[in-house]
């Protein structure tokens, strides 16, 4: 703060440039080009602003404006990050939301009315991308966004395959494809990033919470250069991705996330994510509850579909804010995906530091057991 207490990334500044480089140097050599914002929503905004400015100059002549999207995916809270979100209690008080946001069918493999009764999934769920492209028209569809984890939603982790089909349906539609990481990213799932368990990369990918462990507010949009040069490469200045941000890449923001990845690096945190993550997931796993339908982990990202009965009835969210309490008192913190979607308020989330031990991961079980009902 007392070298650069502010500096407009309207040009550069070096924590900014540092941080960019210290980031692309995690992910695929394409994925080079970043843009920083404050929060993850503005990270979701920016991508889908590039994504519909991008379809125009790629695809001359063609109008690609829609962006198809997900029931259950959280997005953010600003009016396109929410358009592109798909739970309905959040939207419904601020409707008309923007136009041309479609949602097709999650990966919920539990109460999934593809597959729920086969052993694996089928991928008809990601399928749905197709359809939707093909019945709306490709000519009119710019970018398609998941969370390689729907996280807020209910914790339904991308299924074997799921990523990859979903990014051949793009390819085949000259789609875009963003994966909004700002859950995921930074080890969180127990790789570096989300889509490191599918070997696909993005067109656009966000980031946020993890880029500086939120000890200060950043999040980035990252592009591939084929993108950028699809702006850069114009010398008619109104052609560039139309966009400022006062605040964005701060520089203090950026110092503590270079602080933070390299803790983050050194201490190959995302591996303890998946160590520990999977003895938290099969401990729970092994509890054996009646009350819960479906332990969903990967790293320390884990969801418990909680239920009333051996038939997947939800249990009634009266009842899962009582257990998030009880569990809260036993001295664990877990969240709930509350209000998401109409009668299915029934996911306890737990998504611990990337730091936790195995006696702690030991203490969450316990509480969780103590607040169970009997
Ligand atoms: C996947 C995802 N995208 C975007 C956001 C919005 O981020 P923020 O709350 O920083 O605006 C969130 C927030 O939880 C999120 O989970």
């Amino acid at each position: 703060m007392t070298r650069l207490a502010y500096y407009p990334l309207t040009q550069s500044h070096p924590p900014g440039a540092q941080l960019a480089g210290q980031l692309t140097a995690l992910l695929p050599t394409e994925l080079g080009r970043v843009f920083f914002v404050n929060s993850g929503s503005e990270a979701v905004e920016t991508a889908l602003k590039m994504a519909r400015q991008y379809a125009r100059r790629a695809h001359p002549g063609q109008n690609r404006y829609k962006i198809i999207a997900r029931h259950r995916a959280y997005h953010g809270f600003t009016m396109g990050a929410l358009s592109a979100t798909g739970q309905v209690a959040r939207k419904r008080e601020f409707e008309p939301l923007v136009p041309g946001f479609l949602h097709v069918v999650p990966p919920d493999h539990y109460r999934c009315a593809f597959c729920a009764q086969t052993l694996g999934c089928t991928l008809a769920c990601a399928d749905e991308f197709d359809r939707a492209i093909s019945m709306e028209g490709p000519e009119t569809v710019a970018a398609v966004i998941i969370e390689p984890t729907i996280g807020g939603g209910g914790v339904f982790h991308a299924p074997e395959g799921y990523l990859e089909r979903v990014r051949q349906i793009c390819n085949h539609h000259g789609v875009l494809l963003i994966f909004d990481e700002v859950i995921t990213g930074f080890g969180r799932t127990g790789r570096m990033f989300g889509f490191e368990h599918a070997g696909v990369r993005p067109d656009i990918l966000t980031l946020a919470k993890g880029i500086t462990s939120a000890y200060l507010p950043l999040a980035a949009t990252v592009a591939t250069n084929e993108i950028f040069d699809a702006f850069s490469h114009d010398v008619d200045d109104s052609a560039k991705f139309a966009q400022v941000s006062t605040f964005g890449g701060h520089p203090c923001s950026c110092a503590a996330g270079i602080a933070n990845l390299e803790i983050l690096v050194r201490e190959r945190l995302w591996e303890n994510a998946a160590c520990v993550g999977a003895y938290l997931a099969n401990r729970l796993c092994a509890l054996h509850s009646p009350s819960i339908g479906e332990v969903r982990g990967r790293g320390l990202l884990i969801g418990l579909e909680m239920v009333a009965d051996a038939n997947r009835t939800p249990m009634p969210e009266a009842e899962v804010i009582r257990l998030q309490r009880k569990i809260r008192e036993a001295g664990v913190l877990v969240g709930r995906n509350n209000d998401t979607v109409p009668g299915l308020g029934n996911v306890l989330t737990i998504a611990p530091p990337l730091t936790l031990h195995q006696e702690e991961a030991d203490a969450i079980v316990a509480a969780i057991k103590k607040s169970l009902p009997s």
